[in-house]
Parts: C-alpha cells; sequence; structure tokens
C-alpha cells in the first residue's frame, strides 16, 4: 500500500491547475448507457473511481476508449445489466447504472451497497422513485432488482430529503420515461446540472436543473452527443484551503469561483484573502493569522461535506473556538482524532466537532479513512513541523488527480513511497 511522506513547512506558491469533477464524470459515464448511439465525454479526471466506473461500464457491455481526458463510449447493446457487490462495495456511486439500465433495457441488478466510513449511505431514495416511474423492485441476496418490461412512467417524486446521486440517478431513468416527470426537493448541487446539460445535448427534455423543482418530458430515444465535465470544486477548494493553511500564495485556474462561494466566504471571515483575477481563477493569499469561523455542512450552495475536513485542518491554525457541524452524513470525523495525533485540540460530541486554536501541529504516523479525510491529513501535514507519513493513500487516489505531482509544483515537500 502506498504512502505519502511530507515534510511540512513550505507555503504553497505559484498557479495550480483543476482537473474535471469526479462527481460530475461519474454521473456523466452512467449516462452513457442511455444511448445505442456514441457519446464523447472530455475533461474526464484520471482517478481511481473513474477507472472503476469505467469497468462497470465494459462489464455491462459498453466499449470505451480513453485517450487521455477524453473517453468515447459506445453501448451498442446492453450486455449484462449488472453493478456486482465486489465494484459497489468499493465504490457507491456505482449504483448510478440502476436508472439508466431500467430505462433503457428494462431490468437491472444492483448491489446493496453495504458500511461505509463517513455513514450509512443507503440507496432506498433512488429505490422509492424508481417505483414511482413504475418499476417493479424486489431484493435479494444483497442485491436490488428492478424491472419495467413495458418501460417507465413519468411520475411526481418527492425526495423526503436531498440526494445527490439520488437526484441523478432518477433524472437519468425519467428521461426515456413516458410521460411528465417532476422530482421534487432536488438536490440543486453543480453535478445535477451537468448531468442535464450531458442530457440536454442527448436529446433529453429537462427543465428546472440548478433548482430542486426539476421537470422531465419523457422522449422515446436519446441520440449521441459530445459534452465537456465541469471542474472540479471539491479540489479547488482543497487547494484553497492548502494555500491559507500554509500561509501561501496560489493562483488555482480551470475553475469555477461561484461553485466554491460557501467556501470562499468562510476564508475571508477567517482572514483569508481570497480575490479572483479571472473568470475561471482564484487566487488565495494566507495572511498570517486565522481567525476560528464556525461553520455547517449543508446541501449546494450550502458548505460542501466534502470540504469539512479539510477546513477543520485549516481551524486548528485559527485563533479562538471553531464549532464545526456535520449535517449530511452521521460518521464524518475519522480525521479529528488523526489531527489531534498531530498537535490539534479537537473534541466531539455527536454531530459538532470543537476546534480550539491555533495549536502547533507536528509530523506524526496518520492513517487515511476515506477520500476527503485523507486530503484533510495531507493539508495538515504540508504546515506541519517535521515529517508526516499518510498510510492508506490510495483513498486519496480515489478522487484526486495526481494530487502529490501538482503539491510538488507549488512547492510541498511531498512524495509517495510504495
Ligand atoms: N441518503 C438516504 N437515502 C438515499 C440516498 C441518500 O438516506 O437513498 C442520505 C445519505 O445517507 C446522506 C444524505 O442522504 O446522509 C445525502 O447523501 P447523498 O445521496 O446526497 O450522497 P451521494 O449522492 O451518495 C454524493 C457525492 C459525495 C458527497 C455527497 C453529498 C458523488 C459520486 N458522491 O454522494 O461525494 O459527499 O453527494 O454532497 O457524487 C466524495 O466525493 O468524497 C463524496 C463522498
Amino acid at each position: 500500500m502506498d504512502k505519502f511522506v511530507i515534510t511540512g513547512g513550505t507555503p504553497l506558491q505559484g498557479e495550480i491547475a483543476i482537473s474535471g469533477s469526479k462527481n460530475s464524470a461519474l454521473p456523466a459515464l452512467a449516462g452513457a448507457l442511455l444511448t445505442d448511439k456514441p457519446v464523447t465525454l472530455k475533461r474526464i479526471p484520471r482517478v481511481r473511481d473513474i477507472r472503476t466506473m469505467q469497468r462497470l461500464l465494459v462489464d455491462i457491455g459498453a466499449k470505451v476508449e480513453a485517450q487521455g481526458e477524453t473517453f468515447q463510449l459506445h453501448t451498442a447493446r446492453i450486455v449484462c445489466p449488472e453493478a456486482p457487490y465486489e465494484l459497489v462495495k468499493t465504490m457507491r456511486a456505482s449504483s448510478l447504472v440502476l436508472g439508466p439500465l431500467v430505462a433503457r433495457s428494462g431490468r437491472a441488478r444492483v448491489s446493496l451497497p453495504g458500511g461505509c466510513a463517513i455513514g450509512s449511505r443507503p440507496i432506498n431514495l433512488h429505490i422509492f422513485g424508481l417505483e414511482q416511474l413504475g418499476a417493479s423492485i424486489h431484493q435479494s441476496h444483497g442485491y436490488i432488482e428492478a424491472e419495467a418490461p413495458d418501460g417507465l412512467r413519468g411520475a411526481v417524486i418527492d425526495f423526503d430529503r436531498i440526494t445527490v446521486t439520488g437526484t441523478e440517478d432518477l433524472m437519468m431513468a425519467a428521461v426515456l420515461a413516458k410521460g411528465e416527470t417532476i422530482l421534487r426537493n432536488a438536490a440543486r448541487e453543480p453535478e445535477v446540472v451537468d448531468l442535464a446539460e450531458l442530457l440536454a445535448r442527448m436529446g433529453a427534455q429537462i427543465e428546472g436543473a440548478g433548482t430542486s423543482t426539476i421537470r422531465i418530458q419523457g422522449v422515446e430515444l436519446l441520440g449521441g452527443a459530445e459534452h465537456t465535465i465541469i471542474p472540479d470544486r471539491i479540489e479547488a477548494g482543497t487547494f484553497a484551503i492548502g494555500a491559507a493553511i500554509t500561509n501561501g500564495d496560489l493562483t488555482i485556474t480551470g475553475c469555477q469561483p461561484d461553485h466554491v462561494g460557501a467556501l470562499v466566504s468562510k476564508l475571508q471571515l477567517a482572514g483569508v484573502d481570497v480575490t479572483q483575477p479571472g473568470p475561471n481563477s482564484l487566487r488565495v493569499r494566507g495572511a498570517g493569522r486565522l481567525r476560528s469561523v464556525d461553520m455547517t455542512t449543508e446541501e449546494y450552495p450550502g458548505f460542501a461535506t466534502d470540504l469539512q475536513a479539510q477546513y477543520m485542518a485549516l481551524m486548528t491554525q485559527a485563533e479562538g473556538i471553531a464549532i464545526i457541524t456535520e449535517t449530511i452524513f452521521e460518521n464524518r470525523f475519522m480525521h479529528a482524532q488523526e489531527l489531534v495525533r498531530m498537535g490539534a485540540n479537537i473534541r466531539l460530541d455527536g454531530k459538532q466537532a470543537i476546534v480550539a486554536g491555533p495549536r502547533e501541529l507536528t509530523g506524526a504516523g496518520v492513517i487515511a479513512s476515506d477520500l476527503r479525510a485523507s486530503a484533510s491529513l495531507v493539508l495538515a501535514a504540508l504546515m506541519a513541523r517535521g515529517e508526516t507519513v499518510i498510510d492508506r493513500v490510495y483513498h486519496i487516489d480515489r478522487g484526486y488527480e495526481k494530487i502529490e505531482a501538482k503539491l510538488a509544483r507549488v512547492g510541498a515537500k511531498i512524495r509517495r513511497v510504495e
């Protein structure tokens, strides 16, 4: 298993470019199953979750040609409408093929995800929505089987809580359903909007993506399309916090600043200098001293849960007490104890982490427990005194493209050891 060895203390300085969004690319790849025509997707990040999705699509029957960041997908026929346990357990987003498979072939068999490091993460809302669209659902041997031999029919689906991949999955199911579907209390994340744009290019009729009510008029067939994935807002946010925590001066290029608005507000309140030198860039400069600022995770446009761990690392360096409240996942504080091993003062109380700072962090051996927790440990290590060894960095490889190379180019002392 690979490790990162990081020597802290160097401010991040220079320009760092953002890759395509993992969480946008995953549903887009699944969306390509909806048509028997070729779909070209550009700016796909080269991360492990994408390779997992690629394997899944090939097993289902897609031909996938990847050249750098451009993927060409062609699913002339669905050969095996199934997402097996061994893939779903490594990547929950595999359940994104459920909607497209039922819509295209009238049948899907998808493993139920088991437990997860950050919370229970069930897919009951995906299943509920498919039932509303007329699919019959059976559960056995750890699998969900959905069938709609005569096709899906439009319905009103009221989500009782906001789900990002649930919204995406049902949007993909509804585009080929007969009649109108209305998704209420839908997720408003930029990744949902990006998927709607791809589907519209394929011929789908969707209105309201980016708001909490999405209206879809089903069509009989979808065609091929070419689409470029949006920049990864979580990667951009991670590097912005990296600049702030190392007291550096980083220009983040190829990003969409309005997608990280909630983070930018918090950084500015904490005393970090954030400016927008161009429409697709952000400049983040540390201001020496940081103030503690409370933060609560929320669905978009609120503060992203996927940046909570990184923000907690930053607050260990801020003056005062910051209360961080996690409202999306019930167990997303695994990084806190590792940060404490490095010297942080953090107390956990249910959904809240109480962070008192500033505390000097010193390098230590730590273990990455999930993707964003790993990113938080990398950021803490970049500012800590001495050497930190982060074990299990395969978690970070799931969602950050060449993070050590990108960080090394802006001054970080980071190397991967096998
Ligand atoms: N939920 C249910 N039932 C469902 C679906 C969700 O109870 O059927 C609950 C979840 O347990 C959670 C909440 O609803 O408490 C929100 O979960 P959501 O479904 O929105 O999460 P997701 O779609 O599985 C995506 C991202 C996550 C990100 C969350 C929240 C992808 C592939 N994944 O997950 O990204 O944290 O939305 O924004 O888009 C990551 O990239 O590190 C990551 C975990």
